[in-house]
């Protein structure tokens, strides 16, 4: 399991109160969860006439994609009742081959959901580094699931900034081994949840109107790149002279060039443009060429967001799997210091150790 290391950096905001994690059996179409209660459903549904999970009610091994895609719009419909305004769906899915061909139920998938309304937002590309060999001689190795990012409204939590600070570029190809230990049943790696769940699983969320804090992020007036030598020396000029903070604002008002905006505007020193360009050259006296580096910040997280509410006392965000089976996502969510409810048509006993009451309900 993570050692959680991954959240070092993401700042998140401590909760009023602690997490809850619960595993419940039922059908991910009729789900024993509250309305508006989930803040990401982060899942994999049993992929089309792969693994027979033996049970009557099962998704999966209907006769045809359609039958099971249609399937999984009665689950959507039903996810959409216990999401939270702002809460969305991250569904992992790969395809099947029939005759030679791929069937194409991810695009299926994707297609249904955005003619009921749904946003496809994202189509991730989950890269995976090592796979199944495959005894084909006549076909490329498949090598990648997909995993859509489905939105029911405009407004929605996503953590861009958190996500970068983790994993660098929140692009949709995500490059994640599997595990090497993963049991039989885990159909994804930690990372890959993580990677979902610090993109859009909120850390804390209103305990009255269920409104996630959002990360506020600013420019910090002195954290600059560290892994740049160049700013590493400004830092080290700047705390050997006698510079003030306002000359550091005077010189990223004025930016790399004296002409254009700098010129133009106030600054937030409070001081007219004369003083700020003063100011600027003063730093610039000093610091030679190694000013600039203060021109390009580091953005930091300054704070969270508050919410009108009477009484603003915070949960954690909350996640959910309607199809647990393992319990990947669960853990994963556990190890954030996030809420978790598992939901399985058949929950295997061993789910009970991710509970706080270490019973299935
Ligand atoms: C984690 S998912 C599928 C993982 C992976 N994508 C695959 O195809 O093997 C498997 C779980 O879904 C559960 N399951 C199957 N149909 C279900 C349904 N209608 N509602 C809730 N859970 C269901 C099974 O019991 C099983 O534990």
């Amino acid at each position: 399991m993570s050692d959680g290391s991954f959240l070092d950096g993401l700042d998140y905001p401590e909760t009023d109160s602690s997490p809850t994690h619960t595993i419940r059996e039922g059908d991910a179409r009729d789900l024993p969860v509250a309305d508006d209660s989930v803040d990401l459903i982060f899942t994999s549904p049993p992929y089309w006439q792969k693994r027979d999970y033996g049970h009557v009610d099962q998704i999966g091994q209907e006769k045809t994609p359609d039958a099971y895609v249609s399937k999984l719009m009665e689950a959507f419909e039903e996810w959409e009742r216990v999401l939270r305004d702002t809460g969305t769906i991250l569904l992992n899915i790969g395809d099947t081959y029939k005759n030679k061909s791929r069937v194409g139920v991810p695009w299926k998938l994707a297609e249904a959901a955005r003619q009921r309304g749904w946003c496809v937002r994202s189509e991730i590309i989950w890269k995976k580094p090592n796979g199944m060999p495959t005894s084909s001689t006549d076909r490329f190795i498949n090598r990648h699931e997909y995993i859509f990012h489905f939105t029911p409204r405009e407004d929605y939590y996503f953590d861009k900034f958190g996500y970068k600070t983790v994993y660098d570029d929140p692009v949709d190809v995500w490059e994640v081994p599997h595990d090497r230990n993963d049991n039989h049943l885990a159909p994804y790696p930690e990372e890959l949840v993580q990677r979902g769940l610090v993109a859009a699983c909120p850390p804390a969320v209103c305990k009255s109107c269920g409104r996630p804090r959002q990360r506020i992020v600013d420019k910090s007036l002195k954290q600059l790149n560290e892994d740049r030598p160049q700013a590493r020396r400004a830092m080290e000029i700047f705390e050997e002279s006698e510079l003030e903070d306002d000359h550091l604002r005077a010189i990223q008002a004025t930016g790399i060039s004296d002409a254009g905006k700098g010129r133009e505007v106030q600054n937030g020193t409070g001081s007219n443009t004369e003083e700020v360009l003063k100011l600027a050259d003063e730093a610039k006296d000093v610091l030679g060429g190694y000013f600039r580096e203060f021109t390009f910040p580091e953005k930091t997280t300054v704070g969270w967001t508050e919410c009108d509410c009477d009484k603003p006392d915070t949960i954690p965000g909350m996640v959910l799997d309607p199809f647990a089976g393992s319990g990947t996502t669960i853990e994963v969510a556990i190890s954030m210091g996030l809420s978790a409810v598992g939901v399985d048509i058949d929950p295997p006993d061993d789910l009970r150790r991710f509970t706080d009451s270490n019973a299935i309900i």
